[in-house]
């Protein structure tokens, strides 16, 4: 695509704030060439240990996920006049090596909301958090590099890049799940990364919300590495640190805590907010009403998906009143629209689950409408800015 002659020139490539302002541009993932995700000590934890290496995925599971990401880009395309942006193929079946270790495969890219975060007119690629994600950032760049020179007003960082040796994780953590162990460390909001080695995140991490940014630490984001966020972002935006109860998966927030419209939140009911920032939130002065998200109807992921159930919380907004919906959610579907107003597509996406999540996972905002603003009085008045 040739972003210099797009005619007429939209005033700005990148820019989005928040989850639901007016959606025109962004990346939609790529699960063609995707492989088994291998093994590591992550990943095992993740997976309860049943990942193997060598595990080729089946071509015919790879094309069904195909056919419903490209029926989503028809609908984001023609139905809503969109900008879809693709990333590079690549061949995860390609081994990696760094000066520390090596990896006999990587997984997949259909999740560029993992690596990347927009925030305003600024791209932050995450430096990752699991060496099977390493280099997966790299398939974004060419598309990426056009848009960041065609916008002058526009900004890349990402922070220094993880050497992610033995020392960044932390190996007590349980990899199967006897006797509920991992509640123990769950409830002391003990994860599988070293809190003080160098800074790691994943973008998915970052829920955005205009001047406020809630920022998940647990398997794939790291003490440090909200204190990274902290320094590089905090005279503009406002940094949380979220914690969920209960989390003994806690990777990425986009399948637990969901922003329909700015004042309304969906919350995930058996992992609710802890409680000191679950007040703030909730103090009178916001005024944001809050509601759980009801049971999903797709509860049974297929073999190789390793999110929850609750990746039916994982919606995509067009804008404030319009919401993408997995097809099967009738109650959240209809919870959606008779209570809470939305225009709800609902469109097949239980085929693609199984390549890193649903329509927030496989999708980066590029661009929305808007400017930053704040939403939470309560935050102006304790932050003083
Ligand atoms: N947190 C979700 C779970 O535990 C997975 C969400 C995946 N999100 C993503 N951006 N890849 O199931």
């Amino acid at each position: 695509m040739n972003y210099f002659f797009q005619t007429p020139p939209p005033t700005r490539f990148i820019n989005s704030w928040n989850e639901t302002d007016p959606l025109r541009t962004l990346f939609i993932g790529n699960p063609s060439k995707s492989y088994g995700i291998p093994v590591e000590f992550p990943t095992r934890v993740r997976s309860y240990n049943t990942c193997i290496n060598n595990n080729k995925m089946e071509e015919q599971q790879i094309q069904k996920a195909v056919k419903c990401i490209n029926n989503l880009i028809d609908i984001l395309k023609y139905d809503y006049s969109i900008q879809v942006i693709r990333p590079d193929t690549y061949d995860h079946s390609n081994s990696i090596k760094t000066p520390g270790w090596e990896l006999t495969n990587t997984n997949e890219n259909s999740c560029p909301r993992d690596t990347f975060s927009i925030l305003g007119n600024t791209i932050l690629e995450a430096p990752m958090s699991w060496r099977c994600r390493y280099f997966e950032s790299q398939v974004y760049h060419n598309e990426l590099l056009q848009l960041w020179r065609a916008d002058r007003n526009s900004r890349w960082i990402q922070p220094p890049k993880s050497a992610m040796t033995d020392n960044l994780y932390n190996f007590d953590y349980p990899i199967y799940n006897n006797n509920n162990e991992r509640q123990h460390y769950a409830n002391k909001y003990t994860y599988i990364l070293n809190n003080n080695a160098e800074p790691v995140f994943d973008a998915a991490d970052i829920l955005r919300c205009g001047k406020d940014l809630f920022v998940q630490r647990g398997f794939t984001t790291n003490k440090t590495g909200i204190e990274w966020i902290k320094r590089e972002f905090g005279n503009q935006f406002r940094i949380h640190e979220t914690l969920l109860e209960n989390n003994t998966t806690p990777t990425h927030l986009d399948a637990e805590l969901t922003i329909l419209r700015p004042g309304l939140m969906m919350t995930c009911p058996e992992k609710p907010i802890k409680d000191d920032l679950l007040r703030q939130i909730k103090n009178e002065e916001n005024d944001w009403e809050l509601f759980e998200a009801p049971e999903p109807v797709n509860h049974k992921m297929v073999d190789g998906c390793y999110s929850s159930k609750w990746l039916s919380m994982n919606v995509l907004s067009i804008d404030e009143n319009t919401v993408i919906v997995e097809k099967k959610e009738k109650p959240l579907i209809d919870l959606l629209e008779n209570t809470y107003g939305f225009q709800v597509v609902p469109v097949d996406f239980f085929d693609a689950y199984m390549f890193g999540g649903g329509f927030h996972c496989q999708t980066l905002d590029i661009c929305r409408d808007g400017t930053q603003k704040s939403y939470f009085p309560y935050f102006d008045r304790i932050y003083n800015k």
